[in-house]
């Protein structure tokens, strides 16, 4: 596969089979990934890779903190307070086009629930990944962060498989922490489902798409 194909290929699979990554294969992606640039080469990832009970575990004290209300308590904000152009029509179409794909009605709110709530059972996955950073790093090595997570998607379709980055567990970072034996200097970033895409399931096969280039760039000769 070359970069190119890797880069434009890759989109955000939300159902897997249920078939699982053997060890080696998840090591194979992370070798790779290490290679990402950061500043000052400080390399500030760091990853758990989840599986088999343990993922178990943590999908079901998910569910439960969305059943009993809990409310998220995101280690940063991701998304703006308040939503301007054009980044708010973009979400807003992006919402869309999944229910779309699922077949769900814009006012059928318990199956729009069923759908963001397939996040915490990481969309069928049998791998979930978590990328952490130490506290103390700066904005900077969020930078950092972001290039490596994508290096690690695209080295995983290298392998046959496909991922989700997932910022909605990322609501609820504490009981990660807790979980997996994280310690609370550490914020947690965002997970990021894994596994072999389940292609002919409908929601895989929708394409979000982009602006041109002539939108977002500027030349100066
Ligand atoms: C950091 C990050 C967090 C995301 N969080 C979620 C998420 O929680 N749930 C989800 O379904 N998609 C999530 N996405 C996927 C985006 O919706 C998706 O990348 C975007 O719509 C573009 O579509 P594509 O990835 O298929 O090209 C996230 C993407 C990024 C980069």
């Amino acid at each position: 596969m070359n970069v190119e194909e890797a880069i434009t290929g890759r989109y955000s699979c939300r159902a897997y089979l249920d078939r699982p990554v053997e060890r080696e294969v998840i090591r194979k992606i992370l070798d790779t990934a290490r290679w990402s640039p950061s500043g000052a080469n400080t390399q500030p990832w760091q990853v758990a890779v989840v599986q088999g009970d343990t993922k178990a575990r943590l999908i079901e004290r998910f569910l439960a903190a969305m059943q009993t209300g809990e409310k998220p308590a995101p280690d940063y904000q991701y998304y703006p307070k308040e939503w301007v152009e054009p980044y708010k029509s973009r979400r807003f179409q992006c919402g869309m086009a999944l229910y779309e794909a699922l077949r769900i009605e814009r006012e059928d709110k318990e199956r729009r629930l069923q759908a963001w709530q397939d996040n915490y059972r990481f969309f069928g996955a049998p791998l979930a990944l978590f990328f952490f950073i130490d506290r103390t790093m700066e904005i900077g090595a969020w930078l950092d962060m972001g290039m490596f997570i994508q290096s690690v998607m695209l080295a995983a379709r290298e392998q046959g498989l496909e991922s989700c980055p997932q910022a909605s567990v990322a609501d609820y970072p504490g009981l990660v922490r807790e979980l997996l034996g994280i310690p609370d200097d550490r914020r947690l970033l965002c997970g990021l489902a894994m596994g072999y895409p389940d292609t002919g399931h409908p929601v895989n096969n929708y394409r979000t798409d982009r602006d041109p280039v002539e939108q977002f760039t500027r030349w100066y000769e």
